[in-house]
C-alpha cells in the first residue's frame, strides 16, 4: 500500500513557539515510517512556512536560519482538497514570472501548535477551507479551549463544575484600573489568580494575595492579552490531568496524571525545563502516573474529560486538566487543551498505546471526519437568483421571523 503524507504543521506566531517545536519533532521522530512519509511545515515567529528534511534536527532552530540550504518556503493551496504544498520561484529567461512547483501533498495535517495562530481555531479554519483532513479538534471546539473566558462561560453553562471568576479588558483598566480592582474585590475574595484568556503554559499568570499584587498581576497579564480573567485560586490544589482520544462520540481516555508541582503554580521554566531534558518538553515534566486518588474521583474525572470532550465536539488527542480543593475534595476544571503537550503520549504509552499507535489513530479519525464532512452537502441550490432583481422592488428578498 501507498505510504500515506503526513504534514506536520507547528511552530508559528505563539509564546509557545518553542514548546511547539519539540512536540513536533518528538511526534515525526514517533511516526511509524512503513505507513507514513513525513513532512515538516514549520511557521516561523514572523509566519513564514518552510519545509525540508533539516527541519527533523532540533539544531536547526537554534539561530533559524530561513536561507540554510534544504529548506523551501512554502504555502498551502487553499483550493478544496488540493492539499498541495507550493513553492513560488522566479523563472528564468524572457518571459520569466513566477515558476509554482508543488513541493508534497499532503493526505493528513497533524496540527502542533500551542496557544495562539495554531491551537485557537484559526489553523482549523484554514485547514476547513482548503478540505484537508486534519487531526486536531474543529474551530468552534478549538476557539473556546483557547479563550480561557469563553471557556468558563461554556463549562459554567453546561453546569461542570468551575471555580468562580471575572473577567476584565485592558482598556476598561487602562481607564479606570480601581473600578476593575473593586468590581474583582467585590465578586471573589482573596487569593486570586489572573490568567491572560488566549494563553498557555502558564505565561503571563499571576496570584495575588491581595489588592497590591492584584494589580501587579493584571498589569503583567494585560501586557499579553486584552482580555483577562481572574479566577478564585485554590491553596495547594492537587492537580489532575486526563487525555482524551475520539471522535463523533467515541471516546477513550487515558492515564491519569498528577504533575509534581507541589500545589505551586507551575510557571514555564518549571513546566518544560525543570525534567532530566529540555529537550523533551511536556513529557520530561516530573508527574505521578495514575495517582491513588480513589476509585471515585478518578471515575468522575473521566466521565467529566469524556462529556467535555464531546460538549465541545473535540477530535483526536485533548488533554483537560483539573484541580482537587484540599479542604472539601470538591474537583474544578482548569482548563482544556485541544492540542497538549508532547500530545499527551506518555499518558497513552502508560496505557498501552504506543505513540506510533496513537498517531495512526489520530489520523484514522481525521480522516473519518473528512469523510463526514464529506457526506454534508455544500451545493445546495435554489431559484432565488433567478426571482431576485438587484435594487428592484419585484422579487425582493423577503426576510422571515427565527
Ligand atoms: N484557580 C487556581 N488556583 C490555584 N492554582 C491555579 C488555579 N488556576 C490555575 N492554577 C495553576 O496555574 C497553572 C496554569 O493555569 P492554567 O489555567 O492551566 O493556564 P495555562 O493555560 O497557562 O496552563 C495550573 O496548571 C495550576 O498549577
Ligand atoms: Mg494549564
Amino acid at each position: 500500500m501507498a505510504k500515506k503524507m503526513l504534514g506536520v504543521l507547528y511552530g508559528s506566531r505563539s509564546c509557545e513557539h518553542e514548546v511547539s517545536i519539540i512536540s513536533a519533532l518528538q511526534l515525526m521522530r514517533a511516526a511509524d515510517r512503513e505507513k507514513y512519509d513525513v513532512t515538516p511545515v514549520y511557521i516561523t515567529q514572523n509566519g513564514e512556512w518552510y519545509t525540508g528534511e533539516k527541519l527533523l534536527s532540533l539544531e536547526t532552530y537554534n539561530q533559524f536560519d530561513p536561507y540554510r540550504s534544504g529548506l523551501k518556503r512554502v504555502s498551502l493551496d487553499l483550493t478544496a482538497g488540493s492539499g498541495a504544498l507550493l513553492h513560488y520561484s522566479q523563472g528564468k529567461g524572457l518571459f520569466r514570472g513566477l515558476t509554482e512547483e508543488v513541493v508534497a501533498r499532503i493526505d493528513c495535517f497533524i496540527p502542533v501548535f500551542h496557544g495562539m495562530h495554531g491551537e485557537d481555531g484559526s489553523m482549523q479554519g484554514l485547514l476547513e477551507l482548503a478540505n484537508v483532513p486534519y487531526t486536531s479538534t474543529g474551530i468552534t471546539g478549538s476557539a473556546i479551549g483557547m479563550d480561557k473566558i469563553t471557556m468558563k462561560r461554556f463549562f459554567r453553562g453546561m453546569g461542570y463544575p468551575t471555580l468562580p471568576g471575572v473577567s476584565a479588558l485592558r482598556s476598561g483598566y487602562e481607564k479606570a484600573p480601581e473600578a476593575v480592582l473593586d468590581q474583582t474585590e467585590k465578586e471573589l475574595s482573596y487569593p486570586v489568580i489572573v490568567k491572560p484568556a488566549a494563553l498557555g503554559s502558564s505565561i503571563g499568570v499571576g496570584w495575588a494575595e491581595n489588592r497590591a499584587q492584584l494589580k501587579e498581576a493584571l498589569d503583567l497579564a494585560f501586557q499579553y492579552d486584552r482580555r483577562v480573567l481572574i479566577e478564585k485560586g485554590l491553596d495547594h490544589p492537587i492537580e489532575i490531568n486526563c487525555s482524551v482520544l475520539g471522535f463523533d462520540g467515541e471516546t477513550e481516555t487515558s492515564a491519569l496524571e498528577m504533575p509534581l508541582s507541589s500545589g505551586e503554580v507551575l510557571d514555564f521554566a518549571q513546566k518544560y525545563l525543570g525534567g532530566s531534558s529540555s529537550s523533551k518538553g511536556m513529557a520530561s515534566m516530573g508527574r505521578i502516573l495514575n495517582p491513588d486518588i480513589g476509585e471515585n474521583t478518578s471515575q468522575r474525572i473521566r466521565e467529566l474529560s469524556r462529556d467535555i470532550f464531546t460538549a465541545l465536539d473535540c477530535k483526536g488527542v485533548v488533554r483537560i486538566d483539573y484541580m482537587i480543593d484540599r479542604k472539601t475534595d470538591e474537583v474544578y476544571i482548569t482548563e482544556i487543551n485541544t492540542i497538549p503537550g508532547s500530545l499527551s503520549f506518555y499518558l497513552w504509552d502508560k496505557k498501552g498505546v504506543s505513540y506510533a499507535r496513537l498517531i495512526d489513530r489520530m489520523v484514522e479519525l481525521a480522516e473519518q471526519a473528512q469523510r463526514e464532512k464529506d457526506q454534508n452537502n455544500f451545493a445546495y441550490r435554489s431559484e432565488i437568483l433567478h426571482s431576485v432583481r438587484l435594487g428592484g422592488t419585484k422579487g425582493k428578498l423577503k426576510t422571515g421571523k427565527l
